[in-house]
């Protein structure tokens, strides 16, 4: 099904029995839909008292305003053929910034005529023609009125079939990859876990397997970060957390994102995520970065130095774990860091990925760009097309290869099962923010709407989604999450 942009203004056109509220039914919600029919029934004897018109035409354009005034989305249900409302409604959406849509009904005449005559009160045969008519000379014109998009069903158009997409071909069967070509791992901020800690753990881990992700990650925090959650919510050590994940055989990838560089000595890190990577059969990696969250490290007694010398941790600590994850026990000289040996067994089974998590863009993205597999960075596309023009700047600065960095985004949708779960979630989460505002920031959609959005990713390199869910709740639902991930 072609997408329709969203938030929007939706200009439903077309005659009686064109099918006009049944599309609408199909792809919005009923509050989302102002129908002047619906309206004579609410101010008038039935949808069909056209004495009632009069007062349900000012309720529909009252509606009409007030929604696009808080920038949601609006579907106008009414015949569509009266060009002063059209003009009036394309100018509250502009006034709105939302984009206005004219969705034309093209239903054959004959089809109309059949369904209006299968009807309780079929519209007089006469006065179906002269819509009919009225229908044909507008959409002619309509074009020219100056929709941001004109979006035609049904007839022979052949518009509201699916788009032909041409996507990468799937990567080799080692690596879980979409058929866009991203890898998609499941980024679990916030542990709900009632009485069973480790089973709850093990269920989501296993529905993210079964759902067909290519890994997990988890979030290195002391106290519950106040995005996500409650400062009294569990959050539970990553490392070992992990530990338990790697014996339950998935073939996902297990890491974090990321572990700030302040809370462990570089060497202990390497430690943990060799033991990982021997334990899960090589399925570690280490997401890192100078840490931000001055609260946790004064509650738990550690250093939170300025971001300069936090920044010169993170480069030394990516020099110390790849020393200590090389071959053999030789002394290692390197840039920041000296050491006598490197004797650390066991060794990873294979080469460990690091992502530098930030988009600092003098320090971090140069860090990224000299010493990283990857480097995540918000999925939002304005910043990210800046960002990751830096990194490359960086990359031909320091004389490596941009296709060495992996490109990595960690974006933080709110995913529903249909719309009217979307809009709930949406209302649930949004706390003060206005929904539309809300809506947008979150990308609230459904996981095949977020599948939309993600081939803009692909098409722009990204290697690998962190896909977090604020509102996770347990496995039932990550194998919602299926349709992201085909
Ligand atoms: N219908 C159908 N197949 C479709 C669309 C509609 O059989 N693809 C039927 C509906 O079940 C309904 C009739 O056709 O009985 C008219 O559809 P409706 O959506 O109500 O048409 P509208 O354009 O909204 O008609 P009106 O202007 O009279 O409200
Ligand atoms: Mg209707």
């Amino acid at each position: 099904m072609t997408r329709l942009p969203d938030p929007a203004l939706v200009v439903l056109v077309g005659a009686s029995g064109s099918g006009k509220s049944t599309w609408a039914a199909e792809r919005y919600r009923s509050e989302e839909v102002v129908s002047s029919d619906a309206l004579r029934g609410i101010v008038g004897s039935g949808p069909h008292d056209l004495d009632a018109s009069d007062d349900a035409f000012d309720l529909l354009e009252r509606v009409v305003d007030a929604r696009l005034g808080r920038g949601l989305t609006t579907v106008v249900d009414t015949l569509g053929t009266d060009d002063v409302r059209r003009v009036r409604w394309r100018e509250a959406a502009r006034e709105a910034g939302l984009p206005a849509v004219a969705v034309v009904l093209d239903t054959p005449d004959a089809e109309c005529r059949r369904r209006n005559a299968g009807r309780d009160r079929p519209v007089p045969a006469a006065v179906l023609t002269a819509q009919l008519r009225r229908h044909a000379l507008l959409r002619a014109s309509l074009a020219g009125e100056g929709w941001d998009l004109v979006h035609v069903v049904g007839g022979d158009s052949g518009l509201d079939e699916p788009a032909a997409r041409s996507e990468p071909a799937a990567a080799p069967d080692d690596e879980r990859r979409t058929s866009q070509g991203l890898r998609v791992v499941l980024q679990v901020s916030r542990f709900p876990w009632g009485e069973e800690p480790a089973a709850w753990l093990a269920g989501v881990a296993r529905a993210a397997d079964e759902a067909g992700f290519a890994g997990l990650a988890l979030m290195d925090h002391l106290i519950q970060i106040p995005q996500v959650d409650r400062a009294w919510e569990p959050i539970p050590e990553p490392w070992v957390s992990l530990g338990l994940l790697a014996g339950l055989g998935t073939r996902l990838s297990l890491g974090t994102l990321v572990t700030p560089v302040t809370f462990r000595p570089a060497g202990i890190t390497a430690k943990a995520a060799a033991t990982l990577d021997v334990l899960s059969g090589g399925r570690a990696f280490v997401g890192i970065g100078a840490g931000w969250w001055e609260r946790e490290h004064a509650a738990y007694g550690l250093a939170f130095p300025r971001a300069g010398e936090r920044l010169d941790a993170l480069e030394a600590a990516i020099e110390t774990m790849r020393a200590l994850w090389g071959p053999g026990t030789k002394a290692y000289d390197g840039d920041r860091v000296r050491l006598p040996e490197t004797t650390s067994y066991p060794r990873p089974v294979g080469r460990i990925p690091v992502i530098v998590g930030g988009g600092g863009e003098k320090r971090t993205l140069r860090i990224a760009a000299r010493l990283a597999d990857g480097i995540n960075v918000p999925s939002d596309l304005d910043t990210f097309d800046r960002k990751i023009e830096v990194l490359h700047a960086h990359c031909r600065d320091v004389g490596r290869d941009p296709a060495a960095v992996a490109v990595t985004v960690l974006d933080l949708p709110v995913v529903g099962r249909d719309r009217d779960d979307t809009w709930a979630r949406v209302e649930r989460l949004r706390g003060r923010t206005p929904a539309a505002a809300f809506a947008r920031r979150t990308h609230a959609g459904t996981a095949a709407e977020q599948r939309d959005r993600y081939g803009a990713l692909a098409a722009r390199g990204v290697d690998t989604v962190f896909l977090g869910i604020g509102d996770l709740a347990g496995p039932e639902d990550v194998l919602a999450l299926r349709p992201l991930l085909t």
